[in-house]
C-alpha cells in the first residue's frame, strides 16, 4: 500500500510558526512520527509546496500510483477551487487532514472548499492529526 501525504502552504515553517496554535514539532519531526507508526509494508511518501499549481499536479499524478492520498492543504484549504477539483477529477481516495481544529478558529477557516470532495476529514490533534490520518487510510484496505 502506497500513502502520499501533501503538505501544503507555510507547512515548511512548523516548529516556529505559531507554536501556541500548530504546536512545536517541525514537518520533518512530523514526518518521521509517520514513518515509525508506519508498518513495513505501507510506502509512505511525504512532499510539501508552497505553491497550489504544484499542489494540484501531485494530485493528479496519484491517479494509479498511490492508493491513498493525505493532504493537509493549509491555507489552500479554504481558497482553491483547482486543488478541489482536482481531487473530484482523479477520484483518488483523498483524506484532509488539519492540525488545529479549523472549525474553532476565524470564520473564514471554518469553510474547507475540499472538505465535500474528501473521504473524511480529522483536525485538530496537532501531530496526532497525522497518524490519525495514516490509521484512516489503512481502514480502508482493512476488511471490517
Ligand atoms: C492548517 C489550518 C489552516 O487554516 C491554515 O491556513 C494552515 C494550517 C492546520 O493544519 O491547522 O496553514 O491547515
Amino acid at each position: 500500500m502506497k500513502v502520499l501525504f501533501i503538505n501544503g502552504p507555510n507547512l515548511n515553517l512548523l516548529g516556529q510558526r505559531q507554536p501556541e496554535i500548530y504546536g512545536t514539532s517541525t514537518l520533518a519531526d512530523i514526518e518521521t512520527a509517520v514513518r515509525n507508526q508506519a508498518e513495513e509494508s505501507v510506502e509512505i511518501e511525504f512532499r510539501q509546496s508552497n505553491d497550489e499549481g504544484t499542489l494540484v499536479t501531485w494530485v493528479q499524478e496519484a491517479l494509479g500510483q498511490v492508493d491513498v492520498v493525505i493532504i493537509n492543504a493549509a491555507g489552500y484549504t479554504h481558497t482553491s477551487v483547482a486543488l478541489r477539483d482536482a481531487i473530484a477529477a482523479t477520484n483518488v481516495p483523498v483524506i484532509e487532514i488539519h492540525l488545529s481544529n479549523i472549525h474553532g478558529r476565524e470564520e473564514f477557516r471554518q469553510h474547507s472548499l475540499i472538505a465535500p470532495v474528501c473521504l473524511g476529514q480529522i483536525c485538530g490533534f496537532g501531530t496526532a492529526s497525522y497518524t490519525l490520518g495514516l490509521e484512516a487510510a489503512l481502514t480502508l484496505k482493512r476488511p471490517n
